[in-house]
């Protein structure tokens, strides 16, 4: 086979390698990016959650609401919504989305800035280092 029949042959097959390899980011991107909290730590989500969140919250099914509201589903359910509980005006005026993790994750590491006058304001906000564990934890309370 003459030389530049080879070379050939090998720019395609790179090339051919190289959009398998792009194909193959998309799909790991895509679907990394809906699982962002996946690689949390359940067990020191639980700690965390017991550390930060437990004086005012509960997160067991049909547990009582404290100062603030029970959170068991929280990241997937509407805002607001937590049945008994009395949420400031502040709060529903601009909670009206439905929970998502990074919504979660996004109002805890500062609720004051993310709702201003909102009653969860006095909680200085998650460590980014806890934030991982932590929503996970969350998101399996469901
Ligand atoms: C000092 C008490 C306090 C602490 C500590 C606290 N919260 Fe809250 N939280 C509240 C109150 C009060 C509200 C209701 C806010 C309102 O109505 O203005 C609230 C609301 C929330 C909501 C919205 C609930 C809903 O039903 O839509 C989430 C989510 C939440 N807190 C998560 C957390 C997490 C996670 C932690 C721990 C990292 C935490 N909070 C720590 C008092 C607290």
């Amino acid at each position: 086979m003459p030389r530049s029949a080879t070379g050939r042959h090998t720019v395609r097959q790179a090339s051919l390698a190289l959009t398998r390899l792009v194909a193959l980011l998309v799909v790991v991107t895509a679907f990394g990016s809906g699982f962002a909290f996946a690689d949390g730590d359940l067990a020191k989500g639980v700690k965390i959650f017991e550390r930060e969140c437990a004086l005012c919250h509960t997160i067991g099914k049909g547990e009582p609401n404290r100062f603030g509201s029970n959170l068991f589903g929280i990241t997937q359910r509407k805002a607001a919504t937590a049945p008994g509980y009395k949420y400031s005006q502040q709060f529903t005026a601009m909670a009206t989305w439905i929970w998502t993790p990074d919504r979660v994750a996004s109002f805890v590491v500062a609720p004051a800035a993310t709702i201003p006058g909102n009653k969860m304001s006095v909680f200085q906000g998650v460590a980014d280092s806890d934030l991982d564990d932590l929503i996970a934890y969350l998101a399996a309370q469901k």
